[in-house]
């Protein structure tokens, strides 16, 4: 049987020093913060997978009952033969629903951090979607990022960035605004990006999602410290550390910190840093929108709210963005 293989494959992927100088910035800053970008290794990926599953966070379970029937609206909108480039390739099954919707994909680009997982998930749609050219690149999508000119097959269709999940969540909102924008010359002149944005809702029903009963919220907080324990020089016990997430009303936002069970000094490499018992380390931002707040965001970058659409209860909304002409 013929092999499946990618049309190509650049790998960006950033190296362990990186990893190392983020958290030992991070943890000399005031307050002490993690990138949660360093969150998906194959652990932390397993944790969000298991996450996405839990009754209580409805994120992933609306985004995709939505595209399941936003299909036809989509092709409509993105025209055939397109290339689809998606940032942080996640979710297996929100692809396969979108390839599955479009009229003839010609190419699809995953962009992702974690070389394993995103080689992983690149080839199974390569070997289930032979028609569709398949290439990823390994690269940290929150700095620039340039598709190769002479990677991409040329005379297809639009270029379709898809960034679901409310990734763009993670991001604080003068950042995403110039994440946003730095996307459009990947997307070219005519291109379009599907993104998916979460929405402001009930504060219950948010703390839920971050604090769900079975703990895996809680695991995937603490996993970097794992990852920190596991791949750095360092005397840091994850043990030392529970998880804290509440939504931040002012700033509409759910907020994930580890908080200092004790009094203590960790060292990395070289360098010790004192963290006070109850002291917080801020590892992640998750802001909500409302619609209005989102499309403001896109269209001060550069886009144009084509089209947009929320499911029956408001939960979530998916915005199909074109570049500004
Ligand atoms: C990937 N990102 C959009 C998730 C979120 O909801 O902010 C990550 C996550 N953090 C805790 N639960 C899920």
């Amino acid at each position: 049987m013929h092999k499946p293989s990618l049309a190509f494959f650049v790998d960006l992927e950033p190296a362990l020093e990186d990893f190392q100088d983020s958290v030992i910035s991070g943890l000399l800053a005031t307050p002490k913060n993690l990138a949660c970008k360093f969150f998906y290794d194959d652990a932390g990926l397993d944790l969000f997978g298991k996450i996405c599953e839990t009754e209580e966070y409805y994120v992933t379970r609306t985004e995709t009952a939505m595209l399941r029937e936003l299909g036809p609206a989509l092709a409509a909108l993105a025209g055939p033969g397109c290339t689809v480039v998606e940032l942080g390739a996640g979710s297996d099954l929100k692809i396969r629903l979108l390839l599955d919707a479009l009229e003839r994909p010609a190419q699809y680009v995953p962009i992702d951090i974690s070389q394993g997982p995103l080689r992983k998930a690149a080839l199974s749609i390569a070997v289930d979607y032979p028609a569709v050219r398949v290439g990823a690149i390994c690269a940290d999508f929150t700095a620039k990022i340039e598709l190769p000119d002479d990677m991409i097959a040329e005379n297809t269709g639009q270029r379709l960035g898809f960034f679901p999940g409310s990734t763009i969540g993670n991001f604080s909102r003068e950042d995403a605004k110039t994440f946003l924008s730095g996307l459009r010359p990947l997307l070219g002149p005519k291109g379009a990006l599907l993104i998916g944005v979460d929405l402001q809702k009930d504060t219950a029903r948010l703390n839920a999602a971050y604090n769900d009963a079975a703990g895996y919220t809680a695991a995937f907080n603490l996993n970097i410290l794992h990852r920190i324990a596991r791949d750095l020089d360092t005397d840091l016990d994850p043990d030392d550390f529970e998880h804290c997430a509440f939504y931040n009303e002012a700033q509409g936002r759910i907020e994930m910190h580890l908080r200092s069970l004790r009094n203590q000094r960790v060292r990395i490499g070289e360098r010790a840093f004192d963290i006070a018992e109850s002291e917080m380390i801020h590892t992640e931002n998750s802001h909500k929108f409302t619609l209005d707040g989102f499309v403001e965001i896109a269209e001060a970058a550069g886009y144009v709210g084509t089209a947009r659409w929320t499911d029956a209860e408001n939960l979530f909304s998916i915005h199909y963005l074109t570049i500004a002409g």
